[in-house]
């Protein structure tokens, strides 16, 4: 099979997926005015205790959710409370208090921390940096893995219930990949792609997207 027919397949592959996982982008709810203050209640409160007083952790493992894309903090909250995202920090940190939002206070929270800005690249290990770009741009036909631009952006600043990547805890991301490629973390898209990635692959990555 020649190259740019493998490329053309993993591409129509990876928009067939991204046409399974949009409809969930439509379920947004519109916040009200009391949702918006019981959301900003909890974030200067409650949430910042572990995400950072403007959505920007600097606990490692804590993922920053400032500047992240509405559609899939959204989302990510219903997730936690429907026990959909089974790893133990997912059980022991966030369980629990997805259990007590409402949809109303879920869209305001997303609403809140999508306009706070998302926190810079760090620098790091210059090439493990250039092996992650390579592969978050270009995949690895041969093993059908899709290149994350697709989904994630050019500039891996997400969209919709596509995730911002740019910018986050490079610790956190690589422990979600993991989780997402054994399956712990459910989500059909993200383990196709995962499940063959080594876990240097993993690394390189994640340490590209952290200094992005
Ligand atoms: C006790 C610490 C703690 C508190 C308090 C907390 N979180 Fe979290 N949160 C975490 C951890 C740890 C994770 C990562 C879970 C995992 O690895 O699956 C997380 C994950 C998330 C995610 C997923 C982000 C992503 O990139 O997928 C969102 C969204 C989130 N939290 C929002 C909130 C909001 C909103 C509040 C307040 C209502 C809150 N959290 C309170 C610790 C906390
Ligand atoms: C076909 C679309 C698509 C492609 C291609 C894709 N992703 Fe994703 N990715 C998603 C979706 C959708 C999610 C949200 C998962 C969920 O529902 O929990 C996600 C989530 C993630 C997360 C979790 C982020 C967080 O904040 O917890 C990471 C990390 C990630 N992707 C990395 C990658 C990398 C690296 C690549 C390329 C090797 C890639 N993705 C390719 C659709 C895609």
């Amino acid at each position: 099979m020649n190259l740019a027919f493998q490329s053309l397949k993993t591409v129509l592959g990876a928009l067939l997926l991204t046409a399974a996982v949009l409809p969930q982008a439509g379920a947004q709810t519109a916040p009200d005015q009391n949702s918006r203050e019981a959301a900003r209640r909890l974030a200067k409160g409650m949430c910042m205790s572990c995400h950072g007083e403007d959505g920007v952790s600097s606990k490692p493992l804590v993922p920053r959710i400032a500047g992240q894309q509405r559609a899939y903090l959204e989302a990510q909250l219903k997730a936690f409370r429907r026990q959909n995202r089974a790893d133990p920090e997912a059980h022991d940190y966030m369980w629990g208090i997805a259990a007590t939002l409402d949809d109303n206070v879920v869209a305001s929270l997303a609403d809140y921390y999508s306009k706070l800005p998302p926190a810079k690249g760090e620098p790091g290990d210059a090439a493990l940096i250039a092996e992650g770009k390579t592969l978050f741009e270009r995949g690895h036909d041969d093993r059908g893995v899709p290149a994350c631009t697709v989904c994630h952006g050019d500039n891996a600043e997400g969209h919709s219930v596509f995730p911002r990547l740019a910018g986050q805890h490079g610790q956190y991301l690589a422990r979600q990949m993991q989780l997402l490629r054994s399956r712990l973390r459910d989500s059909p898209v993200m383990h196709g792609v995962t499940k063959d990635l080594a876990d240097e692959e993993i690394r390189a990555l994640a340490m590209y997207l952290q200094a992005r």
